[in-house]
């Protein structure tokens, strides 16, 4: 069965097949319409949402990448109420732009009504570092603090947060205080006393921890009590965490913490399913919903070298994601610097110009058997306008290009200019 389909009759198709499925509910997500050459837009493009996903957008900067990631937030958000009950939708906001989904899309109101859309907001929950929630409250908007239980990051995710090898002196030191706190629902400030009382590090590695330790604490995320996962995935809910004022490192290992609770939880869950699909109680609200993920950017993640968020993205939500139901949405500017298991996963690639020889071919190695064209020529049909994109769908095994739909909500992302009204 295709996953996304190209006209009304399909879609009804689409919708019976959910139906027998004992779903019956639309979960398919209408994420724009065909685009012929001469720009005249087609019928509509779906994708079906009931089912786990890799969807990889990728383009070069200012074409659409994290706008289509919006719309997909959208139609996410649009889904009927019994099936979004037991969806959870977080986004990982690396630069700071989907709080403008709070507001409607009234910039582009002509080009929605051409689509015969009208502007909407969503509501989201946003989630942020202290700063920037006190900025956002001032603009009235309902932002809570992002937390993360101290005890929740391994010995490795310190050391890696800190730049330490496990096996260094410093790396030692943190390993041995964080396991002699391993139960404990401990603070940075144990952490810290628990390295000054270790008797076989020398003043200076305990200093230089020491010091690790107080910068964590500065940074007013990490704490004893933290926030538990189901805070931060909710059911029916779409959160959107801010890490724009976060370093690299420090978005790499929230990310990491986050995506292997998140796993871990869907294994446990998905037993629970199994079990009340077998006693015909399929339709009962899932304790913990299943779960897309939107990461922006998505090359600082999953780069071709090593890295801590790249290990639990690809071993666990890419390779065996679908069974627990877990999806991801990326977006990248630079295919070419992904890892190259990130491509031949996703099994929906939105591709928006794209230009560089590298990135082309990064696409053209995983380009399938179904596709006839070569990456760049089939690339070259997708022109310059924005929004206009090629989409590689494994499913239908179908290539196809399609003009993305306008936003319903505002869209945050664009460049900054001078004469911006
Ligand atoms: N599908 C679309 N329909 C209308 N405008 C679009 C569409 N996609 C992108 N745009 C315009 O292009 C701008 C840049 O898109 P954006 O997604 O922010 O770029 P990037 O690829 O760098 O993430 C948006 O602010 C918007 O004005
Ligand atoms: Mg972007």
């Amino acid at each position: 069965m295709p996953l996304s389909i190209s006209d009304a009759e399909k879609r009804s198709s689409i919708s019976e097949r959910l139906h027998v499925l004992g779903r019956g509910n639309e979960c398919i997500l209408n994420i724009g319409r065909y685009y012929a050459i001469d720009g005249s837009l087609g019928s509509e493009v779906y994708i079906d949402g009931s089912k786990p996903h890799v969807i990889l957008i990728c383009g070069k900067r200012g074409y659409g990448k994290s706008y289509t990631m919006g719309v997909i937030m959208e139609e996410l958000y649009r889904m009927d109420n019994p099936v979004k009950k037991n969806l959870g939708v977080v986004v990982i906001d690396t630069l700071g732009i989907y709080w403008t989904s709070f507001f409607e899309n009234r910039k582009q109101k002509n080009v929605l009504e051409r689509w015969g859309l009208s502007p909407s907001r969503m509501k989201i929950t946003l989630l942020s570092s202290a700063g920037n929630m006190e900025k956002y409250r001032k603009i009235g908007l309902p932002a809570s603090k992002f937390a993360i239980k101290a005890s929740e990051l391994s010995a490795y995710q310190w050391c890696h947060l800190f730049g330490v090898k496990m096996v260094e002196p410093l790396g030692v030191a943190i390993s041995r205080a964080i396991n002699e706190l391993e139960g404990k629902n401990y603070s940075l400030e144990e952490v810290v006393e628990c390295i000054r009382n270790d008797g076989s590090s020398s003043d200076h590695v305990k200093g230089a921890c020491e010091n690790f330790f107080r910068m964590a604490s500065s940074w007013n995320l990490f704490d004893t009590e933290g926030m538990a996962i189901e805070d931060i995935v909710r059911a029916g809910e779409i959160t959107v965490i801010d890490m724009s004022s976060f370093s690299d490192e420090l978005k790499k290992v929230l990310v990491s913490i986050m995506a292997g609770k998140i796993f871990e939880r869907r294994v446990i869950e998905r037993k629970e399913d199994e079990e009340k699909i077998i006693k015909g109680r399929a339709g009962e609200k899932k304790k913990f919903p299943l779960v897309w993920m939107a990461i922006d950017e998505a090359q600082l993640f999953l780069p071709r070298e090593k890295s801590i968020s790249k290990d639990i993205l690809i071993n666990q939500w890419m390779r065996q994601g679908r069974q627990p139901g877990l999806s991801l949405i990326l977006a990248t500017q630079r295919p070419g610097a992904l890892d190259g298991e990130v491509m031949s996963h996703s099994d929906i690639i939105i591709c928006h110009r794209l230009t560089s020889q590298e990135d082309i071919d990064a696409l053209n190695r995983v380009r399938p058997t179904y596709m006839k064209e070569e990456m760049g020529e089939a690339l070259k049909k997708v022109g310059s306008e924005k929004g206009v994109a090629l989409i590689v769908d494994d499913i239908s095994e179908s290539v196809r290009i399609i003009k993305v739909r306008p936003r319903l909500s505002w869209h945050g992302g664009e460049e900054a200019c001078l004469t911006a009204k």
